[in-house]
């Protein structure tokens, strides 16, 4: 009832605001009621020591970019590229027209759109081969992998998120065109959660699985978060950076279906209605893998993936912020598995190895495009993202 009564004030706010501007309103009538901002117009900063697009609360919508550098590009090609990006994702990330925007009007939504850099050892090399990490490489293979390379490793990749699907389209429209005269784009992945507003802020996004999805992660803002995914574990131009880890993970929904819910809820070891483990009461209880159940069973099954995906090393820890995605015309639908880490090899390959030893859920996922990015620190104004790297 409430969200009808804003939506109608909503709408009729032109002709209410303009009916009331023309008189006084009497003191015993109750104020109107005043319609908040559109969100379209909160913007996240894109300059600062850090990128913008990591811990910022994840937007409704994400497109992500992976681009190939021509052959013939060097450090100065890399060098322009990366500051013609730079200067056009600030612009879009203000609600201002890129430099040469033809479609100025869509750039005026910012909808907390956020832009973030993620390199490939293909660019840090054409820079200076010394500079790239050691866990700067493919990941090795997994058993339960089926990878195609056309979702495979770039040299570059855009992150670009925001709470509305036009605003990241143009975003992304305009980014390609930058970087036109210096490569060409490998793959374009969609993905989305929940429209911005259906749910309260803060809500854990469901997967198309229809499980709540990544209730245990790091909190933005605490040490722990600051040591798992700013911890710094790699050259100085990456100080204040930090990786990005891509995973394409189709999920069969089709068998999955197939499964009643009790299964469901084994194979996870968490509740399908509101997220909690199978030996608590809500989503944030604490799972109890000592419980035992009827029959001396552990309540939490060994091969459930909670059980598995926690390893008991505190620093074998990731901040998941992945996006469901769909693609209707290939049958596939599934989850873009964004995780960002200090060090990927320390933190996400223990984990990975333990999912692929033993998971249930890997019977109706799997991994079908995989890649490995470093995420350089932020930018001041008039810099740009890898300056560090060039300099
Ligand atoms: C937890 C789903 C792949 C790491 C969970 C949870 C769900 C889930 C429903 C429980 C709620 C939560 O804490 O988020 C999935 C699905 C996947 C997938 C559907 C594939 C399509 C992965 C991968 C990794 C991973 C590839 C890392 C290698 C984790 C971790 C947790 C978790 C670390 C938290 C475990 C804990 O309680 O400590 N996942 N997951 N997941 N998952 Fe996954």
């Amino acid at each position: 009832r409430r969200n009808l009564f804003l939506g109608g004030a909503a709408a009729g706010a032109g002709a209410l605001g303009a009916t009331l501007a023309q008189r006084a309103l009497p003191a015993d009538e109750p104020a109107p009621p005043s319609t908040p901002p559109p969100h379209g117009e909160q913007s996240v900063a894109f300059h600062g020591s850090r990128q913008a697009g990591v811990q910022t609360p994840p937007q409704a919508h994400a497109t992500l970019l992976g681009i190939d550098l021509d052959p013939e590009v060097a450090a100065e090609g890399v060098r322009r590229l990366l500051f013609l990006l730079s200067d056009d994702a600030a612009r879009l990330t203000r609600g201002e027209p890129a430099l040469a925007d033809t479609e100025p009007e869509l750039a005026r939504v910012p909808a907390r759109l956020t832009v973030t850099f993620g390199f490939g050892p293909g660019l840090v090399e054409r820079v200076d081969p010394d500079a790239v990490p050691d866990w700067l490489t493919d990941l090795p293979d997994f058993e339960h992998d089926d990878l195609d390379p056309a979702w495979g490793q770039t040299d570059l990749l855009l992150q670009v998120c925001a709470d509305d699907p036009v605003t990241v389209s143009h975003a992304a429209r305009i980014l390609l065109k930058d970087t036109r005269a210096f490569g060409r784009l490998r793959w374009s992945q969609d993905g989305f959660r929940r429209a911005h507003g259906s749910q309260p802020d803060g809500t854990t996004m469901r997967n198309l699985m229809g499980q709540v999805d990544g209730t245990v992660n790091p909190a933005p803002g605490t040490e722990d978060f600051e040591r798992l995914v700013w911890g710094g574990a790699g050259p100085d131009w990456l100080t204040g950076g930090t990786s990005l880890v891509l995973r394409r993970i189709a999920t069969h929904l089709d068998t999955w279906d197939e499964l009643d819910r009790p299964a469901r809820e084994a194979v996870i070891g968490r509740r399908l209605s509101d997220g909690a483990p199978l030996t608590g009461d809500s989503e944030h209880d604490e799972p109890d893998f000592e419980a035992k159940g009827d029959g001396g069973l552990p309540v939490i099954a060994d091969f459930a993936h909670v059980r598995r995906a926690r390893t008991g090393d505190p620093d074998e820890r990731m901040f998941r912020r992945g996006y469901n995605y769909e693609d209707r015309a290939r049958g596939e639908a599934g989850l873009l598995f964004v995780s960002f880490q200090a060090d990927p090899v320390r933190q996400f390959l223990p984990v990975q190895r333990r999912l692929d030893e033993l998971d249930l859920l890997n019977q109706w996922v799997t991994a079908v495009g995989s890649a490995v990015y470093a995420v350089p620190p932020g930018c001041a104004e008039g810099g740009f993202v890898g300056q560090g790297l060039l300099e």
